[in-house]
């Protein structure tokens, strides 16, 4: 793991820039979100969205970032943010990759893109050796980006979606750095 702060950085893919939030962000956030298609495969946002919200939430991604929390990328194209791919939840070497694309540019490859890039960052840059994720059982778009990335599947579990408001089933993945080192208990022995 780093133990300083990793200096904010853009990361530049074939056809898209990667930079860390920040605030003024949110208002296109708000609009992505305005979308129910998107919104209701995001378990922990609500709909409609909440300006409000949205805008507190975005205003804490510098100090996040800085502290080693979450480091939280607007996903541009042509200089317009067109979705968001984030590592959040970190602890000791694990952290939770998770994205959204606003619908007009769903379908291009520009998530999978993204989130290598981001994969790439976790286990390079934050030292991360474990990436967690997953989606809504009905969400298979997600799940073949998550299998593209490498993403084993782990297990279904019911979870609560406060966009839907209303239990769904998750399906949950893993994926270990390429030189990680299994323990007994993540290869099932013991
Ligand atoms: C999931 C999401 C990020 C995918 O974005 P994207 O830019 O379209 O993703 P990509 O183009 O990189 O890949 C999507 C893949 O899913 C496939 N796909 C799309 N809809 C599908 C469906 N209904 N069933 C099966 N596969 C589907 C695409 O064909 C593509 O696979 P391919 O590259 O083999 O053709 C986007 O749909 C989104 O933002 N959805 C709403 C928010 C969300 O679901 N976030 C993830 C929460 S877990």
């Amino acid at each position: 793991m780093n133990a300083s702060p990793i200096p904010p950085c853009r990361i530049a893919t074939e056809r898209l820039v990667l930079r860390p939030t920040n605030v003024s962000d949110a208002e296109r956030a708000f609009e992505i979100q305005s979308d129910w298609e998107v919104t209701r495969m995001l378990r922990m946002v609500s709909f409609p969205p909440d300006g409000a919200e949205i805008s507190h939430w975005f205003a804490d991604h510098e100090r996040e970032w800085m502290a080693g929390e979450a480091y939280r990328f607007a996903v541009e194209l042509q200089d317009r943010l067109i979705g968001i791919v984030d590592v959040d939840g970190i602890s000791g070497r694990e952290g939770e990759l998770g994205y959204w694309f606003e619908r007009a540019s769903w379908g291009r490859g520009y998530a999978l893109e993204a989130a290598q890039a981001v994969v790439q960052f976790a286990f390079s840059r934050i030292g991360l050796s474990k990436l967690r994720s997953g989606h809504a059982a009905d969400n298979p778009a997600s799940g073949k980006v998550l299998r593209k990335l490498g993403f084993r599947p782990l297990d279904s579990v019911r979870a609560v979606s406060r966009s839907r408001g209303q239990e769904i089933m998750q399906q949950r993945y893993s994926l270990l750095t390429p030189n990680h080192c299994q323990t007994s208990r993540e290869s099932g022995v013991g």
